[in-house]
């Protein structure tokens, strides 16, 4: 809009619809703008549809200047629009840019389970004394959870009460025992395996779930006693309790060892002292053990007179609970990401 010498009414048309582009700051302010001077009820618009009243003299002059000046708000209403257009786009992509001095977002690392972390440890452990790993069905046969364990046919873990069991004189392994007799029965002494499985009894509260899981040990040899076991588990709780950790033995009966022991451990927690964990008495109970029967081994086809054996047996989910101070074993199983989290 070059000349403001086009007709005095274009002229202050002219004038006034420079200054408003100039003071717009939006898209939308000029599109205000253009509906004000170029749209229907437009000020150039009606001067444009008046141009009939004029005198014949006037009309064409103030038409050419009206049509002219239409034409050059156009041409600067399109230019502004455009850059009002790019310079809200520069505004939002500025807006949106990640900054990147922020700190990152750690991803969500995941931890061992608890038992899992136990059980790898007990493991890990028998593994560098020499014992390699074996695993047995939870699904079992009475003959491989009771019988060649030498369980008397009305001991009461056979009872109903306590075992849960299966259509097809099946049930759900009671413990990690029958494993012992799979191993002796596919492989020749020596034999030393380690055997950590999942385990069913029918019992539930706040020390006891229906499934848990427990580790079994198992030593075969010509030649062996009930000193290498006790030497044997000393190591084991010196390496998972601590250098000061001790053991001690305490007569008991399981149908499958002669003689049978159930060990205990000094509580790490007052160190013998006596506390609410071990229940003032200074010792945890840790494990059952014992020197296999000879019933046992003649169930596998193994001569008595010729090899002898130790094995053991440990709750997994008791001792992490005695380690990490857990007191409902129901948390192991819930998997409350804010309990897991602990062990992370
Ligand atoms: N099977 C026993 C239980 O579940 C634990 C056990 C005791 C295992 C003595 C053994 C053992 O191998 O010798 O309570």
């Amino acid at each position: 809009m070059g000349s403001d010498t086009m007709h005095p009414r274009v002229d202050a048309i002219v004038r006034e619809a420079r200054a408003a582009v100039l003071a717009a700051r939006t898209a939308a302010d000029l599109e205000q703008i253009r509906v004000r001077f170029l749209g229907r009820q437009g000020a150039l618009t009606q001067l444009l549809r008046s141009l009939g009243t004029l005198s014949p003299e006037e009309r064409p002059r103030v038409g050419a200047a009206a049509n002219e000046a239409k034409r050059e708000l156009e041409q600067l209403l399109e230019a502004r629009q455009a850059e009002a257009v790019e310079a809200e786009r520069r505004a939002q992509r500025e807006r949106e840019r990640p900054d990147l001095t922020l700190p990152g977002r750690r991803p969500p690392a995941g931890a061992v389970h608890p038992l899992t972390r136990v059980q790898d440890e007990i493991v890990e452990i028998f593994a560098g004394l020499g014992f390699s790993v074996a695993e047995g069905p939870e699904i079992e046969t009475d003959y491989y959870n009771f019988e060649a364990l030498n369980f008397p046919v009305d001991h009461p873990a056979r009872d109903m009460q306590d075992t849960f069991f299966l259509p097809g004189a099946l049930l759900l392994r009671t413990h990690t025992s029958p494993v012992q007799i799979r191993t002796m029965q596919a492989e020749r002494p020596p034999v030393r395996v380690i055997c950590p499985g999942r385990v069913y009894r029918r019992d539930a509260d706040i020390t006891h779930s229906p499934m848990f899981n427990q580790v079994e040990g198992l030593a075969v040899d010509r030649q062996t006693s009930m000193a290498d076991l006790k030497a044997t588990l000393e190591l084991f709780a010196r390496e998972m309790f601590g250098a000061r950790s001790r053991i001690r033995f305490r007569p008991s009966f399981f149908p499958f060892t002669e003689p049978s022991a159930e060990v205990d451990v000094l509580c790490f927690l007052c160190g013998g002292e006596g506390c609410r964990v071990c229940k003032q008495s200074g010792w945890l109970e840790i494990l059952g053990s014992g020197m296999v029967h000879p019933g046992v081994l003649r169930n596998v086809g193994y001569d008595p007179e010729e090899v002898i054996g130790w094995a053991f047996g440990m709750g997994i989910e008791r001792i992490a609970m005695l380690k990490y101070g857990i007191d409902d074993i129901r948390l192991f199983f819930e998997n409350d990401v804010r309990f897991l989290r602990q062990f992370a």
